[in-house]
């Protein structure tokens, strides 16, 4: 086989170019995808996507889908033209990827195959493949990425108007289409929820026509995450076929899962072109945001395991994946670079302290409760919301990032000094993008918010949403936080954001596509983050959105955790958890210890049920630790000691979810440390439920022919008889009874 093909290395990924038969290949871990030219080089086809194969086996897929068949000529089939990247134009009736008016009316494009190259850079390898509309100027590249290791691949696209003197009106413009083999039938999955219920998992069975997931808030929503799982209907949690998808935007995106008339399923996703559309000016660029994909043959919950090890060696906290903003916020786009591989450090114990003081916080209370935090193990201690001037209720405050000098006299230097003397660093919550109309900037710029000139401003929470397209707009919030940081030695940022969207003008760019706001804005949010992160290296940030409301690739990609939910009741959390878990590394996942009964449901849950869910991801305490008796004090110490202890587990370890409370009384996760040298087994009963019999859990990911110890009874078991016969629980558990299983493999 002629041709170019970078990569090689035993295990790596590699992709390799069939000049000749104008194929592509890409290999990854364990799996691989391929496409080819199709009409003289008009057309990129989709060919593969599954279990490794070999170089030899593209060049028949590409034969078989060039093979012309007169006779079928009218059949809806003959029409189906599965391409990589679905241009709109010619007759062609299914979600199209891209669509854009030219200068003189022109709406359909028609393009040709124009270059391509594959570099490999730090463990990843980049195929960038050029499409030029053979009679205007633009060119459209598909840039496609493989990792040494994994079997995700990153997929995204940049339109670039190479002309000198026309703009080109992007209209619809999807980070990638994804083709799915032919199967029987297609069970979709997928995440909804609302504000604290997040993360619940979804089942559809998509038939012909289209399933819309989509946000149209501004922000990633709670409605739908943005990621999706197909598999014949036939997988289960370790076992079958199984395509994933997740998109890297954390404003109005949209996923269409699409069965076309041939009865082929596609899924094509990226901004949701709802409301937008954006001139490209001659010699611009605009980077599209990454889709990510992968397909594995071990079930749901090695899809899981896959996004989780990924995310966390090539995505968590690794700045500017997507481009470019204003003017003054980026230069022209460069190349995306592959993202520098490392583990991330281990999440802190944090404590937070909204649930316990709402806005009335104080230098005296927040100290009292730093105090109790650092006696109990706390590593990280958080002020929320209510330190800024006018901050006292929800109604005002938000845009004048100053300290409320009638809570800290002196500033916030004395309690971060106190909390540095206690072992702790200092975190501190902020809601950039918001503004009270109750405020000094909503006073002095009123035109900074969306709005459009004689509509209502409608109010949530008492908010309004500032408009970061703007570039005064971004300067000021990035000299306000950069001003923060500077200031006193904070080392943890809370990014909240707490409503969506609504009357999206911005009247001063009136017949200048202002429209683009929804696409700017988060791209300025991007570009706000990575300059802050840049200037503040040893700052951490969270992400948050009323709770869990912009959780997605994008945001992952600038920050080192995120807020789940704002409902911390435990029992919830444990679906919410199982939810989160699908697409999102139990690293980044913050849960949060609170008091019983809880503030949004009333629940009472043992201590030691809180914190065996809470300890399923990274641990945070929000409980008033003020009123805690010195035996919570104690049973909190011992409980976060064991965390710190199985901690590298649970955050750098294979999750496996044994039980799910959907289907049972008993939930379970199981972790195991990624050199398999240890587990840790959660285990949470539900209430009323009580199984005959002795519960046992079937443990997986361990090695038949090991032992392994439990530091904690002594007891041993192999390896296989975990695996065949199960671990034995405690008898008669129920009703909100919990257990921590750890078990160390015994070397030698
Ligand atoms: C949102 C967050 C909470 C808290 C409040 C503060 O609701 O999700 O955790 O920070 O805002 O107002």
């Amino acid at each position: 086989m002629g041709g170019i093909s970078v990569g090689g290395i035993s295990g790596a990924a590699d992709i390799s170019h069939d000049e000749a038969a104008g194929t592509w290949l890409l290999r990854m871990r364990s799996t691989a995808y391929a496409f080819g030219l199709a009409g003289d080089g008009t057309a990129v086809r989709h060919l593969y996507w599954g279990p490794r194969v070999p170089p030899q086996a593209v060049a028949g897929l590409l034969a078989g889908a060039r093979a012309d068949q007169p006779r079928e000529r009218y059949r809806s089939w003959a029409l189906e033209r599965p391409d990589e990247y679905v241009p709109w134009g010619g007759i062609r009736f299914d979600e199209p990827s891209l669509k854009v008016e030219y200068a003189d009316g022109t709406r359909a494009i028609e393009w040709r195959y124009a270059g391509q190259r594959i570099s490999r850079d730090r463990g990843a390898v980049t195929l960038e493949l050029d499409l030029a509309d053979v009679a205007y100027d633009l060119t459209v590249t598909l840039a496609y990425r493989v990792y040494d290791g994994f079997d995700v691949l990153e997929r995204w696209a940049t339109l670039r108007n190479t002309g000198q003197r026309d703009p080109i009106v992007v209209r619809q413009a999807h980070a990638a289409n994804w083709w799915l083999p032919p199967r029987d039938r297609w069970r979709l999955r997928y995440l909804h929820g609302g504000w604290g219920a997040e993360t619940q998992i979804a089942e559809a069975v998509p038939g012909p026509g289209k399933f819309v997931l989509e946000s149209r808030r501004g922000t990633t929503s709670h409605q739908f995450n943005p990621w999706f799982s197909l598999d014949p209907g036939t997988a289960t949690e370790e076992s079958g076929e199984v395509w994933s998808g997740e998109l890297a935007w954390s404003g109005s995106w949209k996923l269409v899962c699409e069965q076309t008339s041939a009865g082929r399923l596609h899924v094509g996703g990226g901004w949701n072109e709802f409301d937008w559309s954006q001139r490209l000016a001659p010699g611009q660029s605009l980077v599209l945001p990454s889709f990510a994909g992968l397909h594995t043959t071990g079930g749901f919950g090695a899809a899981s395991r896959e996004w989780h090890a990924w995310q966390r060696a090539r995505v968590l906290g690794r700045g500017d994946r997507t481009g470019l903003v204003t003017p003054r916020w980026h230069a022209e786009p460069a190349a995306r670079p592959a993202p520098v591989a490392d583990e991330p450090a281990l999440r802190p114990v944090l404590y937070n302290s909204w649930e316990a003081t709402s806005f009335a916080v104080s230098q005296d209370g927040q100290e009292r409760l730093a105090e109790t935090a650092a006696r109990i193990g706390v590593e990280c201690f958080v002020v929320d919301d209510g330190w800024f001037r006018g901050r006292d209720h929800d109604h005002a405050g938000l845009g004048d990032w100053t300290v409320d000098q009638a809570k800290f006299p002196r500033g916030l230097g004395p309690l971060v000094k106190r909390v540095g003397e206690l072992g702790m660093t200092f975190g501190i919550w902020v809601e950039p993008e918001m503004v009270n109309p109750d405020s000094d900037l909503y006073r002095a710029h009123p035109d900074w918010v969306y709005h459009f000139g004689n509509r209502t401003r409608s109010e949530h929470r008492n908010q309004l949403v500032l408009n970061l397209a703007r570039p005064d707009v971004a300067d000021y919030l990035y000299q306000s936080l950069d001003r923060l940081l500077s200031g006193d030695d904070i080392r943890f940022v809370k990014w909240d954001m707490n409503r969506p969207f609504s009357e999206p003008g911005w009247p001063a760019e009136a017949g200048r596509d202002p429209e683009r706001a929804w696409v700017e804005h988060v791209r300025t949010l991007y570009a706000i983050i990575d300059a802050l992160r840049a200037a503040h290296p040893g700052v951490d940030f969270e992400s948050c959105s009323g709770g869990g409301g912009r959780i997605d690739l994008g945001i992952l990609g600038r920050v080192e955790q995120v807020w789940t939910s704002d409902n911390t009741d435990a029992w919830d959390r444990v679906a919410i958890q199982e939810g989160f878990t699908q697409a999102y590394a139990p690293s980044v996942m913050m849960a949060w210890v609170t008091d019983s009964p809880n503030y949004l449901t009333g629940r009472r849950l043992p201590l030691s049920f809180r914190f065996h869910v809470a300890m399923a991801g990274s641990l945070g305490i929000g409980a008033d630790l003020i009123q805690w008796t010195e035996a919570d004090e104690a049973e909190a110490a011992g409980l976060i000691a064991e965390y710190k202890q199985i901690r590298p587990v649970v955050q750098g370890g294979r999750l496996y979810r044994l039980a799910s409370t959907a289907a049972g009384p008993l939930g379970a996760h199981q972790y195991v440390a990624a050199d398999g040298a240890e587990a840790v087994v959660l285990a949470w009963w539900g209430p009323g439920q009580c199984e005959p019999g002795r519960p046992r859990l079937r443990l997986a990911g361990l090695e038949d022919g090991a032992r392994y110890a439990d530091p904690a009874t002594g007891a041993a078991h192999w390896g296989a008889e975990l695996a065949r016969d199960g671990l034995e629980l405690p008898a008669g558990a129920s009703d909100f009874g919990s257990v921590l299983v750890r078990l160390v493999r015994q070397d030698g």
